[in-house]
């Protein structure tokens, strides 16, 4: 592997910054803290409301201190992660000492922290919007909303009469609430209701224009992620989460890297931190750069600060960048497509299954994926599941201790949720067997130029590409082309670990 090829791509990504700032004029900044989280060590155990409040100041004390950080640093907008001041693990009964009634703010106008006393109890919301307007910041918090109901008139009011939801709240600058959104894809919370109807919920700020709302799981179903995107027009969007991370395919990180690059949105995402739980990755996307971190090895939570540019859809029209979401960005071909075999994008897709002793299956995060490994130091492999087939041409770096593999899945994805999934991904194998592919593994030293592409049945294909100690990578290329999504990268900077293009099918998920 020739080392210029870095030095190719560094110049590329400046260059792209530059014309950048020129194409986007305005610039916002942005906060996403991500917390260790100080739990509740009994979850399960009815509290008294002051018992949950001395709780929950401890969390919210270290809001505070964090929000006033980020002020001073100059950002406008701080998000916090799901579950932050409260904790989880609880049942609906467990969790009733925590829960607030937050009033819809498109029917009241209300800054707790201005007017406490309209609205009893409370004392988190106030405490809240008390440090959006000490920090003149826009605050977003994940907290446990209660909205009485009546059976007589509300066929889906719960049996005991009220409502649980997992909420996102957006304070302004002045305290006062202007976006409450209720999850919709809940992650096996016994704690809460799913809304009867998915909410679509913005805000407008006077920095950057319009933001949308969704939170952990569901940035994994059409509503309301993709359909904030593609329907409402939204390019920017606050995400609260507590994310367990899953390797290869579902690293917090890695997902968030790849959902604002397909989706073409800025993604302010913060987790919760906690180690002994898998959680951990948080981060500033845009379509073309990021502030992250991933870390497993100590327990304490980080401040992320970034300026990133305006994405408000009129503005980026009327300059020319559209920003289509999932329809690829087209950057110059990699070296060794211009190879006479190898013209990726002109060859029309032709099949040539690998030999048969080649194939085999494997179990990646719950799927059964038909895989073949690599062998030699380039290729051109295809491997199909049902009416996908995935291709792959690759070069790489002689690591002949390291193994890798091509693999395809098309199916329904049953464990910890079911969704349907497309997918083709390259991974390195956790062992030196074909068994261990699949499996988890997060380093890597293997340097592979690659060209992926798959006829899926979707445009809804999140790329992502992870390199060696959780390092996030961009392909050069990702797009449609000829009825196929494609991602390519040439010299990488890191060990490939994952490349994958991972696609949801939503329209076939009502089926289930
Ligand atoms: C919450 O539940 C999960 C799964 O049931 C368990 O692994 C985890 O340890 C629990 N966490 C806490 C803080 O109780
Ligand atoms: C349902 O009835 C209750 C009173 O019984 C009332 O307060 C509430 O506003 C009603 N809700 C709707 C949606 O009509
Ligand atoms: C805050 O309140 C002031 C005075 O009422 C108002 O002029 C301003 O627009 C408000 N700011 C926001 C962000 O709502
Ligand atoms: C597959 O078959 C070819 C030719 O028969 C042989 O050279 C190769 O080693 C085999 N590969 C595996 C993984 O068994
Ligand atoms: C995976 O699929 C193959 C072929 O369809 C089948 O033979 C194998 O038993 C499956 N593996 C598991 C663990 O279900
Ligand atoms: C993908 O290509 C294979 C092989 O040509 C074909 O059988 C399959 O129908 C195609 N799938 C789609 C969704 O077009």
């Amino acid at each position: 592997m020739s080392s210029h090829f870095q030095g190719n791509s560094l110049v590329i990504l400046w260059l792209c910054h530059m014309l950048l700032a020129q194409a986007l004029g305005r610039t916002y900044t942005a906060a996403v803290y991500e917390h260790q989280v100080v739990l509740n060590p009994e979850p399960g155990r009815p509290l008294r409301r002051h018992e949950a409040l001395e709780h929950m100041w401890k969390n919210l004390d270290v809001f505070e201190e964090q929000a006033a950080i980020a002020a001073k640093q100059g950002a406008q907008i701080i998000v916090f992660p799901e579950d932050g001041i409260h904790g989880f693990n609880y049942t609906r009964e467990s969790i009733a000492a925590y829960l607030e009634t937050v009033p819809d703010p498109a029917a009241v106008r209300w800054s707790p922290c201005s007017q406490p006393e309209e609205i009893p109890h409370t004392e988190v919301l106030r405490r809240l919007s008390c440090m959006a307007k000490k920090n003149a910041i826009y605050v977003v918090a994940n907290m446990p909303d209660r909205q009485d109901c009546d059976k007589k008139n509300d066929t889906h009011c719960p049996p005991d009469g009220r409502y649980q939801f997992n909420t996102d709240v957006v304070f302004d600058t002045n305290g006062t609430i202007v976006a409450r959104y209720h999850k919709q894809n809940l992650y096996f919370e016994a704690a809460f209701d799913t809304p009867p109807e998915c909410e679509h919920v913005t805000f407008d700020t006077p920095f950057a224009g319009r933001f949308g709302v969704l939170t952990c799981f569901d940035i994994l179903f059409y509503k309301p992620a993709v359909f904030l995107v593609e329907k409402l027009g939204v390019r920017q969007l606050v995400y609260p989460t507590a994310w367990m991370n899953q390797l290869p395919l579902l690293a917090a990180v890695q997902f968030q890297r790849a959902f604002s690059y397909a989706a073409g949105a800025t993604l302010l995402a913060a987790n919760v931190r906690a180690a002994e739980l898998g959680m951990t990755g948080s981060g500033i996307f845009t379509p073309w750069h990021e502030v992250y971190q991933h870390n497993m090895e100590n327990e304490a939570g980080r401040l992320l600060v970034s300026e990133v540019p305006v994405l408000d859809q009129e503005e980026m029209s009327s300059r020319g960048w559209p920003l289509e979401p999932f329809a690829g960005q087209q950057l110059p071909q990699p070296q060794f497509c211009q190879k006479e075999a190898w013209d990726c994008k002109g060859t029309p897709f032709t099949m040539r299954p690998a030999p048969h002793n080649s194939t085999f299956t494997a179990i990646m995060m719950y799927d059964n994926f038909t895989m073949v490994a690599l062998e030699g130091s380039e290729g051109d492999l295809t491997v199909c599941d049902r009416a996908l087939c995935c291709n792959l041409l690759f070069q790489r770096s002689h690591a002949p201790d390291e193994l890798y593999a091509l693999g395809v899945f098309s199916g329904l994805h049953v464990v910890h949720g079911t969704y349907h999934l497309e997918v083709c991904a390259l991974v390195r194998c956790a062992g030196s067997t074909l068994l261990s592919c699949g499996g988890e593994i997060d380093y890597a030293s293997t340097r592979i130029d690659f060209h992926l592409k798959g006829n899926f049945s979707t445009q809804h294909v999140f790329p992502s590409l992870l390199g060696s100690g959780m390092q996030l990578e961009r392909p050069d290329q990702y797009g449609q082309e000829g009825g196929r999504v494609f991602m390519s990268r040439t010299g990488m900077l890191n060990g490939l670990v994952t490349a994958s293009l991972y696609s949801r099918v939503y329209d076939k998920d009502d089926e289930f």
